[in-house]
This record gives structure tokens, sequence and C-alpha cells, in this order.
């Protein structure tokens, strides 16, 4: 028999106690930190306990937050609590068509029949049915949604309802068609990102979920990583990579050393090819310009460097983005159009 194999079955055990702790769509039982995120999110829903029509409500916060994570917990006490309240949540990023979350939305009403039926057939079938009860639609991904008819009925056609919209765009509210806006109402909540000792404390329960206790003794690297980029699956990556990293070398212990060979897989994973001589000096002036949107970073290059025009600007800002260095979000300012701009990488 060959030999290539033989190792692996010998060493049948694995470093992972239960390594579905961390997939970061493992929904743990306890969500420490987002207590009041969480109840204010409940006096939301509360008038549809008294049979009166709740508040919407727009939730925003950078990704990995834990926006997700709390709708979630929110959908899954509702339907512990009562019967008389349906909750509905749909990914309008997996499902970005009016049809396909229509669909969604039957689903979670357990309807069945909807073969051969159209959209807007479907459409008046969960009106009808929704409308029996009060109902809880929770759209994620909100600002990756085709268009913006499914929302524009809901919130029209449903009597009792709250309607939550999450979104990384923290601007997305104000693109929004006032007299769609008109309709909403909506109240905002922002899920701020951890500070270190959150971040800390939220990775040491998912470490304890994973592995055994002498597996991964220090975790403060891992942790101060993850607080530097705001994004708790950075910190489920980085456990992860650690701990596969520790088997290759047939251990069952994770080392300071194959942490850090785990930070490095994950710049290298976040790092673009290369840069051109223009993006490098627009993030030189991101970088010693943080305050700055796209307008005025392009009125410092212009002044460094001349000549530029300013679609070659836009484009090389574009690209930045592209490869994950920025996250630009649009704003209106004293400039017109320009957006916000957010370093999410070093380089
Ligand atoms: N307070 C918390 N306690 C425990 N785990 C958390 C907490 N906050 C976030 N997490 C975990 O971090 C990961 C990311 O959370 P989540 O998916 O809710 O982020 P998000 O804000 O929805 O991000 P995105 O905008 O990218 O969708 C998940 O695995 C989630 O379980
Ligand atoms: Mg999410």
């Amino acid at each position: 028999m060959a030999d290539l194999f033989k190792g692996f079955l010998s060493d049948s055990e694995s470093i992972f106690k239960n390594e579905i702790a961390l997939d970061p769509e493992f929904s743990p039982k306890l969500i420490p930190f987002r207590e009041s995120e969480n109840q204010y999110i409940a006096t939301c829903i509360k008038p549809l306990f008294q049979n009166r029509t709740g508040k919407n409500l727009i939730i925003h916060g950078s990704p990995g937050v834990g926006k997700t994570l709390a709708c979630k917990n929110v959908i899954k006490e509702l339907e512990e609590t009562t019967d008389d309240i349906l909750p509905v949540y749909a990914n309008c990023w997996k499902k970005n068509s009016t049809y396909q979350i229509v669909l969604a939305i039957c689903e979670a009403l357990n309807y069945k029949f909807t073969h051969n039926k159209r959209t807007d057939e479907l459409i008046a079938i969960v009106t009808q049915k929704l409308n029996r009860k009060s109902s809880v639609i929770i759209l994620d991904e909100i600002d990756k949604i085709e268009n913006l008819d499914i929302l524009y009925h809901l919130a029209e056609n449903l009597y009792r309802k709250t309607i939550i919209l999450i979104t990384n765009d923290s601007n997305w509210t104000y693109k929004l068609d006032p007299r769609l806006k008109s309709r909403l109402v909506p109240d905002r909540l922002e899920f701020r990102p951890y500070t270190l000792e959150e971040t800390r404390e939220i990775l040491k329960q998912r470490i304890h979920h994973a592995f055994n206790s002498e597996t991964l003794t220090s975790s403060e690297e891992i942790a101060k990583k993850t607080f530097e980029l705001k994004d708790i699956r950075i910190g489920l990556f980085l456990l992860r990579e650690a701990a596969e990293i520790a088997e290759s070398f047939s251990t069952k212990k994770i080392s300071e050393e194959h942490v850090n060979k785990a930070i490095e897989k994950l710049s290298n994973f976040q790092k673009p090819v290369a840069l051109d001589d223009d993006e490098k000096a627009i993030l030189d002036l991101i970088k010693s310009n943080p305050e700055k949107t796209t307008a005025g970073i392009y009125n410092i290059y212009k002044e460094k460097f001349g000549l530029k025009s300013e679609r070659t600007f836009q484009r090389k800002i574009k690209s930045l983005e592209k490869s994950n260095i920025v996250k630009l979000t649009r704003i209106e300012d004293i400039h017109g159009r320009s957006y916000r701009i957010k370093q999410l990488t070093e380089f």
C-alpha cells in the first residue's frame, strides 16, 4: 500500500473538539455586549404583542459586528414566545430578486404551492397570509437587493408589522426614495465595532467551544488582530487556520508560531497582487488624511501631482476598493457627490 495517506489513518484524533463553533454561521447561545441592541429591536416589535403595528428599523454597522446574529436571535426568541407573530428572514445578497425574496417568505410561512405561480400571484398570497397575524420581516444585506418593489409592497400592504433592514452602508437610507422613506419611517440602530476587551471575550467563548483547554493557551494576538480589523469573522478564520497549521505539524497544541503563520496568511489573503504608482500615492494620501473624503483627497492629489484627470483618480480609487484595501461610502457634501473612505487593510 502507498504511504501517502498512512499517517492520516493513525492520526484520527482531531485538534478540534467542535470545529463547527468556528463557523461564522454558527449561532452561539449567548450574545454578550449586544444586550442594549437586542432590547432596542424588541422595543420596535413590542406593539405587535398588543395588536398594533410595530416600528420599522434600519440596522447598520460594519461587517462582522453581529448584526445578522442579533436578528436571527430575535427570530428564534419570537418563535419560542408566540405563534401570533410570523417571523421572516431573507438575505438579499443570496436572494436578490423580488421573486427569490417572495419565495423565501413562502418558505418561512411554510407555503409550498409555489410552482408555476407568477411573482405577483405569490406576493398576493403571502400578503394575505401575513395579514392574518402580525409579522416581523427581516431583510438582511438590503443594499444588495435588485429593486425595491417588494419593500414598497410590504410597507404599504401589511397591517401589523415590523420591517427590519440590515446594511453595511450607513448612507443607504439617504439614497432611499422619499416615497418609500415616508412609508417606512424607520428608526436607525447602529452596531458599533467591539472594543478589544469585548473581542477577546467573544473569541474566548468560541475557543472554549472549539478546543480542549490545553490546545490554545494564548489567543491574545488573534484577539488584537481581530480588534484591529474590527470583524469577528477574522478571529474565527485565524483560529481555524492556526489550528490547521498546528495539525500539519502533527501537534495538538497551537503555538505562538502557528498563530503568527495564520496571521501572515491573512495579510497575503487580503493584499492585492500589486499597486501601481498612482494607487500607492493615493493610498499614502488616504493614510495621512484619514478624515478626508474622496473629494478632499482629490484636491490634495491634484495639488501635489498636477495634471491628473479626475476620471483617472476615480478609477484608481475604485480599484483600491475592489482590492478590499479601502471601503467607500457615498455621501453628499459641499463638493456634491463624494465618498467617505475607510482603510480596511494595512499596506
Ligand atoms: N456578541 C457576539 N457574541 C458572540 N459571537 C458574535 C458576537 N458578535 C458577532 N459574533 C460572531 O461573529 C460572526 C459575524 O457576525 P454576523 O454574521 O452577525 O456579522 P454581521 O454584522 O451580520 O456582518 P456582515 O455585515 O458582514 O453580514 C458570527 O460568527 C457571529 O456569531
Ligand atoms: Mg450579516
